[in-house]
């Protein structure tokens, strides 16, 4: 496995490449990073992972400074996985200059859910992401379904972009107690770990209601929400949307999706859940 830190480098070693197939993360990789890894290798060659941690994402006060930077381990966890090539670029030679010029999601998306906590966020990912693409020039890209709203972002920044990429979702994977697997979870406590899989059962208790014929989705998620609240979690959001539009769901949406995001202690969560409902909406 080659890695490479500078843009140059990276156009060279790819140069003439068409069915590369490209996994983006920003490092403190866990199994949930790995199995996109699996996934690409299923649909490309060679598979280029990308760790940078990206400053335009990140709002004031979030977690920029402590995001942990485990290039060496990350490197032996690609390589066991039969990676192909990383690209681990510094911030200097991604954003040589101030980035001015930025991709900015259709509001539906970004000013919605996650957007509404982290202003500026999916067009910072979005930002990236398409420089990313723009460098590696994957055939096929893979994002996981943990960060659902985020995929949601790159697929229409591929639509309405034209990019000629495929984007693959990895499902979410999670521990044993069903915690959603993220670099995050690195900031719990171990009593924090063990109550975190508070957030993913009362998803689960949203989605068992609603397939019991439940409709009033409002009152599903703010008894989600209240239960959360009593057991110490600070909520953003807890949310029932239509799984391709993410808007609240309309008599014809029958895949659906059921997102929270919620802090425990100084550590923000989001986890969700996609799918297909049981019998009709009124
Ligand atoms: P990061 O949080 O490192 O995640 C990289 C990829 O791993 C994302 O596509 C994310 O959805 C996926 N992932 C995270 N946890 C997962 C899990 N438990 N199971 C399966 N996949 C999981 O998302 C980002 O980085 C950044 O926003 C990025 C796209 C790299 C742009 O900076």
């Amino acid at each position: 496995m080659q890695v490479y830190h500078t843009a140059a480098e990276l156009r060279a070693a790819l140069s003439g490449q068409t069915n590369t197939a490209f996994v983006p993360t920003m490092g403190n990789l866990h199994a949930g990073h790995i199995s996109l890894v699996a996934l690409a290798k299923q649909h490309g060659h060679p598979v280029v992972a990308s760790i940078f941690v990206n400053p335009l994402q990140f709002g004031a006060g979030e977690d920029f400074e402590r995001y942990p930077h485990t290039l060496d381990a990350d490197c032996e966890k690609l390589a066991a996985a039969g990676c192909d090539t990383v690209f681990a670029p510094d911030v200097a030679e991604l954003y040589p200059a101030p980035q001015t010029f930025t991709v900015c999601p259709p509001d539906s998306l970004a000013q919605d859910l996650c957007g509404a906590f982290r202003p500026g966020h999916f067009s910072g990912v979005a930002t990236v992401v398409l420089k990313l693409f723009n460098l590696v020039q994957p055939r096929v890209a893979v994002f996981g379904k943990k960060d659902y709203q985020q995929l949601r972002v790159i697929h229409e920044l591929v639509r309405q972009f034209n990019l000629p990429i495929d984007i693959l979702a990895g499902d979410t994977l999670r521990e044993a107690n069903g915690l959603a697997m993220s670099s995050r979870n690195g900031y719990l406590s171990a009593s924090e770990r063990i109550q975190a899989a508070q957030l993913q059962r009362q998803l689960a208790a949203i989605v068992a209601a609603a397939q019991a014929g439940e409709r009033d989705f409002e009152a599903l998620c703010a008894t989600a929400s209240r239960h959360l609240k009593m057991a110490g979690w600070r909520i953003d959001y807890v949310a029932l949307r239509d799984a391709t539009t993410l808007q609240t769901p309309t008599p014809g949406s029958t895949r659906l999706v059921v997102l929270g995001a919620a802090w425990l202690g100084s550590t923000r969560l989001i986890d969700n859940i996609e799918f297909t409902l049981l019998g009709n909406l009124p």
